[in-house]
């Protein structure tokens, strides 16, 4: 028999009605007659009022066995309730236990982050990581729909490749039968084939990096949304970034309020998020930089510490644009005006997250492009289908890479990418 069972997110469609929810207990607390379930279906969260006079005797017996993580089937007649947090209540008249549980192992408690990242299966139960991990499918679906909304049509680049797009450090290494093959890094270069095909694209999937780097905002595994849209110029593309950047924040705003304000966050620093944001020069950044006591040459490139001070000028984001040649990725448009300055922004997120955004217009003089693959090291033979797309028809072109969980981390306010992702890759950790 069907169970015919409610949402906890739609109970405000049966208010003064008996429904049916499958359920966790997430915690109680029992004052004699009466006792109080939280009560929790991954859609959101309810309180349960069991009154010892008012059920049956079983009902009364039955809820006082359960523990934390138990599940069941809890029947009751919604209340509005204005004392409670999503605005209203059970009044539980059944309840059909699934299964008991002992010794949680996430008990309300404070844990330390190893113990809590070695239960990561369990963790992403507890209200916070719900909040986080629904906001992170909030921005996936904000990033399709602005995609969709212009015409972008969605590609998805290889995972597994023979060469590297984002320097040769940082790749990790596989067997391909006889062949080496590496985990994509980027799937760029292939967008830009794609953008040849279909005008306008995006991806969005996995990207890997095999850094040894063991900071707040690196992951091994990540995912990136990277568009590649023909006939852009460098200035088309800051355009089309700082709208996409806005569009989701706006988005979460809208859909995401209790998600935010579980997590505590200050939502006013997410409300003045509108295009179009301040640009600085690399030039700019560097003499900010030293004239605020930093140790910085022009030709270096920013850590941490020096995004975060540039940042912290400004309530939104920030592109630092035309870096150094030599600093930046092979296929990069120098500035015709200035070739020793690429045609490039990443984009600084506010609050000291950091660069969400690594983007340019891409080259597409076939010799310069060749010569760059000399002074990079790079072998011809295995780029010569990149090279093909400046051989037949090449146009000006652009694009851009939004690393999914910085962007996270910064709506979310969090202090560390590794709550952004339901299952965390980081240096040392490859489990669960
Ligand atoms: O700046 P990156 O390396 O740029 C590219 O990969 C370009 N091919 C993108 C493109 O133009 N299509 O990476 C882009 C973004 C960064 O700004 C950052 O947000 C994120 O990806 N990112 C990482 N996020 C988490 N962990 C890491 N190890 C990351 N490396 C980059
Ligand atoms: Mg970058």
């Amino acid at each position: 028999m069907s169970r015919n069972l409610c949402m906890i997110r739609d109970v405000d469609q049966h208010v003064n009605e008996t429904v049916t929810i499958g359920c966790w207990l997430h915690n109680s607390r029992s004052s004699g007659k009466i006792r109080f379930l939280q009560l929790r279906d991954g859609s959101g969260f309810i309180q349960g009022v069991v009154v010892k006079n008012e059920v049956d005797e079983q009902v009364w017996e039955d809820t006082g066995k359960l523990a934390q993580e138990s599940s069941l089937y809890i029947t009751g007649v919604v209340r509005e309730d204005a004392r409670s947090k999503g605005g209203y209540e059970l009044t539980v008249t059944g309840v059909e236990i699934i299964q008991l549980t002992s010794d949680y192992p996430i008990t309300p408690k404070e844990h330390g982050v190893d113990f809590l990242m070695d239960h990561r299966h369990l963790w992403i139960r507890s209200p916070r990581q719900r909040a986080i991990l629904v906001i992170r499918a909030q921005i996936i679906r904000a990033v399709q729909q602005f995609f969709d909304e212009r015409g972008f049509h969605l590609v998805d680049p290889p995972i597994l490749t023979p060469s590297s797009a984002e320097g040769t450090t940082s790749l990790f290494h596989t067997k391909y039968f006889d062949e080496d093959a590496f985990l994509t890094q980027s799937g760029q270069l292939y967008m830009e084939a794609a953008a040849m095909a279909l005008g306008r694209v995006y991806s969005f999937g996995p990207t890997f990096r095999a850094e040894k780097s063991k900071t707040r905002r690196h992951l091994i595994e990540f995912w990136m949304i990277e568009p590649e849209m023909a006939f852009f110029t460098h200035e088309e593309n800051l355009e089309i970034q700082e709208q996409f950047v806005a569009y989701i924040v706006k988005s979460v705003l809208e859909h995401c309020r209790r998600e935010l304000e579980v997590l505590g966050r200050d939502v006013s620093r997410l409300e003045g998020i509108e295009a179009p944001f301040p640009r600085i020069t690399y030039d700019e950044a560097v003499k900010f930089l030293q004239e605020n006591g930093h140790e910085i040459q022009w030709g270096e490139d920013f850590g941490a510490p020096h995004e975060t001070a540039i940042a912290q000028q400004y309530h939104k984001p920030v592109f630092i644009t035309h870096y150094p040649t030599d600093i930046k990725a092979f296929y990069m448009k120098p500035d015709p005006a200035r070739p020793e300055v690429v045609l490039c922004a990443d984009l600084i997120a506010p609050e000291g997250y950091g660069e969400i955004i690594g983007g340019s217009q891409r080259i597409d003089d076939p010799e310069l492009l060749e010569q760059r693959f000399q002074q990079h090291e790079l072998s011809k033979e295995a780029y010569q289908w990149y090279l093909d797309l400046r051989k037949y028809g090449s146009v000006p072109h652009s694009g851009f890479g939004l690393g999914l969980e910085r962007t996270v981390a910064w709506i979310c306010g969090l202090d560390h990418v590794r709550e952004t992702i339901p299952f965390p890759r980081l240096l040392y950790r490859l489990y669960p």
